[in-house]
């Protein structure tokens, strides 16, 4: 994970710097950092904490130049410190370096620089400095030298360097770690995701593997693998429609749980002939498998449901970090249809590439555009979701939900019906986020003081448990479990006691009839029943009141108030929701 930037032109650097760096923080909080060059000479400030609160303690913004770069972390190697923030500089202050990726084989780099080298940090990172010196050193120009370096790097990098013995340019690299750069009249960018230039530039050369660049004020040249000079024009990109401000809202996850109703309209807008050609590859195929993490994995999940339920296909779901044992049975028979918000997700892209190397197709579901998934993909529908700023997946969730329903549906010849039951749902959830206003709020304060929560449902409703209980979880700090109603009294009803809350999700669809006996057991041993359906039914203690839709849709209602019960509980605690502890939005690393 972490987020790097970069800057060269005609501003003051750290502004810069600590601007497009503010839009990158959902990359990792954990610490951060900026080195500009001014007079021929480094000037650095790091530390841990949020960037606000680095700036505060180590006035960043006032170092001076017009060139620099710039960190945000999510420790990986070594822990959360001052020390270990980026950049990091070799041992002559003349080289600063920020890196995003984990480069696997530093501990016998580090070894064989220890005995001419200073290391101040326990991060792998440390070695680049160190080895762009020794290169350097040896007569070689920075961008020579980082040519050099990145050939005995083993595993993933976005690097930035910087030297103050050749202060006009930028020099970056990258390896399964996204790097863009951003060209202005007022100068020139670098930035792991596009995000960071939002309101600066709409220009934009994407980098690929294995390149290595140099920025200057008034050029960018590439270079590929075997260092031969590529052409590149840049591209306009205007895929972030969204405002990145959080308006009238205390939090962008309250701001984005809101904005679903739109999110799910932009993601029904698709081209009708790439949906079909998506479908005809899914048909021609023996088998479906859907990889993705987190969230997106719970979208899967329910996307399963609905191929089988709607176009009668049954496809297996594989967590993207266990693909890798299943890769044996890939064949190009299979047709891998990855789902990933960022499209930079270390587990899925692995998992992506070696289906690829089996011969698998791949259809990805991404919100990111040319993120490394999209560019690894056959064939792409995105989510337009615009930018998500909290960490926690809201809004992206029901796009993702919004796309499977619309490839179900193509599958059986049915796409427009779909769209139109996809259009009216979507004006139920604008209603029900209306109705809510203090509903799940005042849940969230009077089971503020409960450490466990059991989210139970069945069949397609499943997966809306297991999301509602991550929610809770990442942002309130609350043990909470997802699982399958029946699958209770083979173990977990052995911690349902008095009082224990239980979030039954029991819309009135094929489902309703068969939880009823399972949310009875644990009313039986006390719980404390917060029903979440449009029926009301005597064993709630608390009755969540959603719309009622067509029943492959109740997901996409369901999960609303189970998002902001989630929302709540975190303020409730004190928490910042947008910024949960020891997460990260983008999840670069295996
Ligand atoms: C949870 C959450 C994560 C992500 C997961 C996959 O709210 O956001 O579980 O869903 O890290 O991320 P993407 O979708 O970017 O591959």
């Amino acid at each position: 994970m972490c987020g790097i930037v970069g800057y060269i032109g005609e501003k003051p650097a750290a502004s810069v710097l600590l601007d497009t760096l503010s839009r990158l923080e959902y990359r990792g909080y954990d610490s951060a950092g900026i080195a500009t060059l001014y007079q021929g000479q480094i000037h650095a400030g790091k530390d841990a904490g949020s960037l606000m609160e680095v700036v505060a303690k180590q006035h960043l913004d006032m170092l001076p130049g017009n060139i620099g770069i710039g960190h945000t972390r999510w420790a990986t190697h070594g822990g959360i410190s001052a020390a270990n923030a980026h950049p990091h500089m070799d041992c002559d202050n003349e080289i600063a370096v920020v890196h995003n990726g984990i480069i696997e084989n530093y501990e016998i780099l580090r070894q064989r620089l220890k005995g001419t080298h200073r290391f101040l940090s326990q991060t792998d990172s440390e070695v680049i400095p160190h080895l762009l010196d020794e290169y350097v050193h040896t007569g070689l120009s920075l961008e020579q030298a980082l040519q050099k370096v990145v050939k005995e790097l083993e595993g993933s990098y976005a690097i930035l360097a910087i030297s103050s013995r050749e202060p006009d340019k930028i020099v970056g690299a990258r390896r399964e770690s996204p790097l863009i750069i951003g060209i202005s009249p007022e100068g020139n960018y670098l930035a792991s995701d596009a995000l960071a230039f939002h309101g600066i530039t709409d220009r934009v050369i994407l980098i690929e593997e294995g390149e290595c660049v140099v920025v200057t004020r008034v050029g960018v040249s590439i270079y590929n693998e075997s260092g031969e000079k590529v052409k590149r024009a840049p591209i306009k990109t205007d895929w972030y429609h969204g405002e990145l401000s959080k308006g009238l809202y205390d939090y962008f996850m309250l701001k984005e749980i809101h904005e679903q109703p739109a999110a799910i309209r932009r993601a029904v807008c698709q081209e009708t002939a790439e949906v079909m050609a998506i479908a005809a590859e899914i048909r021609r195929v023996k088998h479906v498998v859907f990889t993705a993490c987190g969230t997106s994995r719970h979208a899967a999940l329910i996307g399963r449901y609905v191929f089988s339920k709607v176009a009668g296909i049954f496809g297996e779901v594989v967590m993207a970090s266990e693909f890798e044992y299943f890769i044996e049975s890939v064949d190009s028979q299979t047709l891998v249809l990855a789902i990933s918000q960022s499209g930079e997700t270390a587990d899925v892209l692995d998992g992506v590439r070696r289906a690829k190397v089996k011969g698998a197709k791949i259809i990805s579901l991404v919100n990111t555009v040319d993120s490394s998934l999209a560019r690894l993909s056959d064939r792409v529908l995105y989510m337009k979701s615009g930018p998500e700023v909290g960490v926690a997946a809201t809004k992206t969730f029901t796009a993702q939900l919004t796309l499977l329903y619309l490839l179900a549906f193509a599958l059986a010849d049915k796409y427009e019906e779909g769209k139109n039951q996809l259009t009216s749902v979507t004006a139920k959830i604008e209603e029900s986020l209306v109705a809510d206003a203090d509903e799940t709020n005042d849940l969230a304060l009077k089971l503020k003081n409960q450490h466990d929560f059991y989210f139970i449902a069945r069949g397609i409703n499943f997966a809306v448990a297991a999301e509602g209980a991550l929610k809770l979880k990442e942002v309130a700090y609350v043990h909470a479990e997802g699982m399958p109603a029946g699958e209770l009294k083979h173990g977990t009803l052995a911690l349902i006691d008095r009082g224990t809350p239980v979030v039954a999700i029991c819309p009135h669809d094929y489902t309703f009839d068969e939880i009823l006996p399972n949310i009875a057991e644990t009313a039986a041993r006390g719980a404390y029943v917060i029903g979440v359906s449009d029926k009301f039914e005597s064993l709630f203690n608390e009755w969540i009141r959603i719309p009622p839709v067509p029943e492959l849709f109740y997901p996409l209602v369901t999960i609303i108030p189970l998002q902001l019960f989630a929302y709540h509980s975190a303020v409730f605690r004190a928490l910042d929701p947008d910024k949960p502890r020891n997460l990260a939005k983008s999840v670069t690393v295996k």
